[in-house]
């Protein structure tokens, strides 16, 4: 049985100007993006990605593969005093909406492996949003079995945060409104989306270079971890005003729809 939980990722992308070289933070997208879940019955548990606060020291301190030794203790800890003046922003900008909010540490939280998420203590994270307190995680290293460290990934852990928690709705906030299809062009639209369509998007396009979470192959992964587990998975844009509110409050949200597998409707089958 789904729990009434539900999860939503805010993507750096719009809590950030993640085109810029130094951490930015889009304090009035991020306002609005908190007034709408401020305005929510049922408040979710947020993770939040890391823009421009994450990726450019990814890039500085050669840690793109997501993997660190203990020798890089420096830059870890260098690093994670960036990403905690996000995370102070983001509460700070819940807190004004009226949201009490808390942040946990995914370095407590998660052990990943060969950096896959292999251990998620969900319980402290349910048991802060079912008291009324909105628990606020971020991507962050981690400790990981088999390198030092690594970079967990902000979708994975919302992700596997939803399927451990028996979310009933997992929302991804980034800043398009869909996934462009291997051979289209053109502008993302809402769309369906199912894991059938994605093994073959998967082969055709090759690796993120610039990305230490893979952008929106990433994403996609994670989607279907959840979908394919029983949580209803969307993707929303959250630069368009009232998205994030409707995808967590309507029954049929007008987004991105990540599905197990094509039913026969959707293969234009009667
Ligand atoms: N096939 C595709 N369809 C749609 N968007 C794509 C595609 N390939 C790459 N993208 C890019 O993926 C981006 C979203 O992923 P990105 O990781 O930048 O955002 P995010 O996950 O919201 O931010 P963060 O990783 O900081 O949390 C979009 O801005 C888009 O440009
Ligand atoms: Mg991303």
């Amino acid at each position: 049985v789904s729990r009434l939980i539900q999860v939503v990722k805010i993507g750096g992308s719009v809590l950030t100007d993640k085109c810029s070289e130094e951490p930015q933070f889009a304090w009035q997208q991020a306002r609005r993006i908190a007034g709408e879940i401020g305005k929510l019955s049922r408040l979710p548990v947020i993770v939040h990605g890391t823009g421009s606060y994450g990726k450019p020291s990814a890039r500085q301190y050669g840690y793109m593969n997501g993997k660190l030794s203990r020798r890089q203790a420096d830059t870890i800890s260098k690093v994670s005093s960036i990403l905690e003046s996000l995370r102070m922003k983001v509460l700070e900008t819940f807190r004004n909406e009226g949201i009490p909010a808390v942040s946990l540490n995914a370095g407590s939280l998660f052990v990943t492996e060969n950096g896959s998420i292999v251990d998620c203590h969900w319980e402290p994270v349910l048991n802060f949003v079912e008291r009324g307190v909105v628990p606020i995680i971020s991507g962050d290293f981690v400790t990981d079995r088999q390198d030092d460290f690594s970079v967990c990934s902000s979708d994975w852990i919302a992700s596997h945060l939803s399927v451990s928690m028996r979310a009933h709705r997992l929302v991804f906030v980034t800043d398009v409104p869909g996934v462009i299809m291997p051979g289209e062009t053109g502008k993302s639209q809402p769309q369906t989306i199912a894991a059938d369509d994605i093994q073959q998007w998967q082969s055709a396009e090759p690796g993120v270079e610039d990305d230490v979470t893979l952008g929106m192959q990433g994403k996609l992964a994670a989607a279907f971890l959840a979908c394919e587990s029983g949580v209803e998975t969307f993707m929303v844009d959250g630069t368009s005003a009232g998205s994030v509110f409707e995808a967590l409050s309507s029954d049929s949200p007008h987004a991105t729809r990540f599905v197990a597998k094509k039913t026969a409707r959707e293969v234009g089958v009667q």
